[in-house]
């Protein structure tokens, strides 16, 4: 990516396993471009026993959405000092969209771009299935597609990986399900604003990387 001519701006837009986490973490490992994952900060707040964290727990144990009242108060401290930031697992909902359309424009951030990343169901069960997460920083590697070099052990860091307690079967199903209901509706709403960039998520991770940096070199040049 060309050196910064402007802070970037994106939503990550898919479904559970599609790569938002993996492209997110990408981008802010090289190109220091800010990750905020929704799912991320709730399991912080989850692991720290906070008050927000214990009402959240019920919902993401099952698969379900977060209520969009909690969401949209995290994310109105995490976005007011930022100027760059790609925006994981967030919006949701057409109503998560809208607050964050009204956010922005208070604060004068307008977005760049909208990405999709799209895969087959098949394709999101067997990654998911696969899925180890460092629980320290988020980072992601998979037993089937990116293994580590020693099993359940990070390979920066050396720390353990862990299993997300909503990788399993049952509860991947409903997440796959709650996307289609809730959050697939997204995909207009932001094809109607010129925003969205679709993206094949069933491509390698570099490929779908090199997709990412030809959308946003295409987008007039944002660099982060
Ligand atoms: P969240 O943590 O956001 O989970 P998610 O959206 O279900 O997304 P994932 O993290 O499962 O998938 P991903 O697309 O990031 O895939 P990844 O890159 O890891 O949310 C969890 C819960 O929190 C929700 O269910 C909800 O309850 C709540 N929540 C969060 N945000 C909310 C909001 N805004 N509103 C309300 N509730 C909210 O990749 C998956 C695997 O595949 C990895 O193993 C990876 O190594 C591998 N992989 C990635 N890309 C590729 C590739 N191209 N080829 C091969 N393997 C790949």
């Amino acid at each position: 990516m060309s050196p910064a001519s402007r802070p970037i701006r994106l939503v990550f837009l898919g479904p559970p396993g599609a790569g938002k986490g993996t492209q997110a973490k990408m981008l802010e490992e090289r190109f220091g471009a800010r990750q905020i994952s929704t799912g991320d900060l709730l399991r912080q707040h989850v692991a720290d026993g906070t008050h927000l964290g214990q009402e959240a727990r019920g919902y993401m144990d099952s698969g379900g959405l977060v209520p969009d009242s909690i969401i949209i108060g995290m994310m109105e401290q995490q976005l007011a000092n930022l100027d760059a930031f790609v925006l994981d697992g967030f919006p949701r909902t057409v109503g998560q969209a809208v607050a964050l359309d009204e956010m922005l424009a208070r604060l004068s951030k307008p977005l760049h771009a909208v990405m999709l990343f799209e895969a087959s169901r098949e394709m999101l069960l067997r990654r998911l299935a696969g899925r180890w997460t460092n629980p320290r920083n988020g980072r992601t590697y998979n037993t089937e597609f990116n293994p580590p070099r020693v099993a359940a052990i990070d390979d920066q860091d050396g720390g353990p990986l862990v299993q997300r307690p909503d990788d399993t079967p049952g509860v991947v199903a409903k997440r796959l399900d709650t996307y289609e209901a809730q959050t697939s509706p997204l995909v207009d709403y932001y094809a109607k604003t010129g925003l969205l960039v679709r993206l094949d998520g069933l491509k390698a991770i570099e490929d779908v990387t090199a997709d990412v940096r030809r959308a946003l070199d295409a987008r007039n040049g944002a660099a982060v």
